[in-house]
């Protein structure tokens, strides 16, 4: 029996469209390279702190992570999360309103399958986090991208944001404070992206990984705390980045009673339950001391700080908006060769063993991301070789 070896259309049409990650592709090829400062990884390199590690093991220890959970996670870890919602985002929440989920990710995958129907638009503020327009391309909706403005600190473009609704218009969706440019919106900002959620009947869908992570007294809002649009708000939050704890793979979303239950359709298929070791970790996160949370960001200030000390050395090269939050900044590279990040990524790290973020992979050509959650002395090896590499071939 011969067998078919035509496989070129078992492919179904919602991936074939997306193309390759740039961030993927750029781990790839750093694995082919020795001793590479890295720039591009947005995950913390400090460890879970030692508390949360002890409270997982314990938890092993004790046989109660074997099985699944409720789909929606523990009641317990959901009430805290609850409290957590109440007291730092100013979201009135029930544990009803709350799904764990595995990572930010998964929740909103499943908040996007929830809501989004095959040939809906949802708008994005670009440069912006690949992974969402990917979440609604997956769905089946339509990525309608909006650029911010760079001079004003990647901040929001009101009027072509509203220029942007259409009647096919379902959601508005962004990061906050923001993958890849740093920024962290105002309220009043977020004001006016409620009233435009509110008079067109849009959905909001936010992912808020970053919200412990904001400087120079900006605060991190949550839409969802403003009276009167919780009903219209999905918004998702992660221990990934408060706590280190990429591998862990816990976040969890936070929506009206309403939209719960349909998100929870979404998110079974996908995931049955968050990984129960993870949850009792969590729970621990929540409950155990916050010093580390306030180490984090003391560490990303002082990176971020050597970071932009670095540029304005390289002003030749690099111009830069200063990173309000998050721990990742985007700098413009003002050379002719700079116009396809890509090609400048993929030079940078094959021949001065830096690794960067091509800007295309965030709809920011032109740009490199640049992550600061690394030791200071990654930082300086990475930009005392990159004035190496400038020097030369310039
Ligand atoms: C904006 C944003 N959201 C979500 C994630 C992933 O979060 P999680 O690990 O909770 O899925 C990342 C990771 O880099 C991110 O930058």
């Amino acid at each position: 029996m011969e067998y078919n070896q035509n496989t070129s259309q078992l492919v179904a049409d919602r991936v074939s469209q997306i193309p390759k990650s740039a961030i993927h592709e750029m781990t790839r090829l750093s694995k082919e390279i020795d001793d590479v400062a890295f720039l591009s990884w947005a995950r913390p390199t400090s460890g879970t702190p030692a508390h949360i590690n002890k409270a997982a093991v314990k938890a092993i220890e004790e046989g109660k992570t074997g099985g699944y959970s409720e789909p929606e996670g523990f009641y317990e870890l959901r009430e805290e999360i609850a409290k957590k919602l109440k007291e730092f985002n100013h979201i009135e929440a029930s544990p009803n309103e709350i799904i764990v989920t595995v990572g930010a990710i998964e929740g909103l995958t499943a908040a996007v399958m929830a809501v989004i129907n095959p040939g809906d638009e949802v708008i994005f503020p670009v440069p912006g986090y690949s992974s969402h327009i990917r979440q609604v391309q997956l769905a089946g909706g339509k990525p309608v991208c909006v650029p911010t403005i760079e001079e004003k600190g990647f901040s929001l473009d009101m009027e072509r944001l509203e220029d942007a609704v259409t009647d096919k218009t379902k959601a508005i969706m962004f990061s906050d404070p923001n993958n890849p440019t740093g920024s962290v919106y105002s309220k009043e900002a977020l004001e006016k992206v409620a009233q435009i959620a509110s008079k067109n009947n849009l959905i909001v869908i936010t992912d808020e990984a970053y919200e412990y992570f904001t400087f120079d007294g900006q605060k991190h809002h949550s839409i969802a705390s403003f009276p009167g649009l919780k009903e219209r708000v999905i918004s998702a939050f992660t221990f990934t980045k408060t706590y280190a704890m990429t591998g862990w793979r816990i976040g969890y979303v936070h929506a009206s009673p309403e939209l719960i239950p349909q998100i929870k359709k979404a998110h079974i298929p996908f995931a049955i339950c968050a990984p129960v070791v993870s949850q009792y970790a969590a729970l621990e996160a929540l409950r155990g001391p916050q010093k580390c949370v306030d180490d984090f960001r003391r560490h990303y200030l002082t990176t971020r700080n050597l970071m932009c000390e670095r540029l304005d050395r390289m002003t030749h090269i690099f111009e830069y908006q200063k990173p309000k939050g998050s721990y990742l900044m985007f700098p413009k590279i003002k050379l002719e060769k700079g116009r396809d990040s890509l090609t400048l990524a993929k030079q940078l790290l094959k021949e001065a063993h830096v690794s960067t973020t091509p800007g295309i992979a965030f709809r920011g050509e032109g740009h490199l991301r640049l992550s600061f959650c690394v030791p200071e002395k990654t930082i300086n090896k990475a930009f005392d070789r990159m004035k190496d590499y400038f020097n030369k071939s310039n």
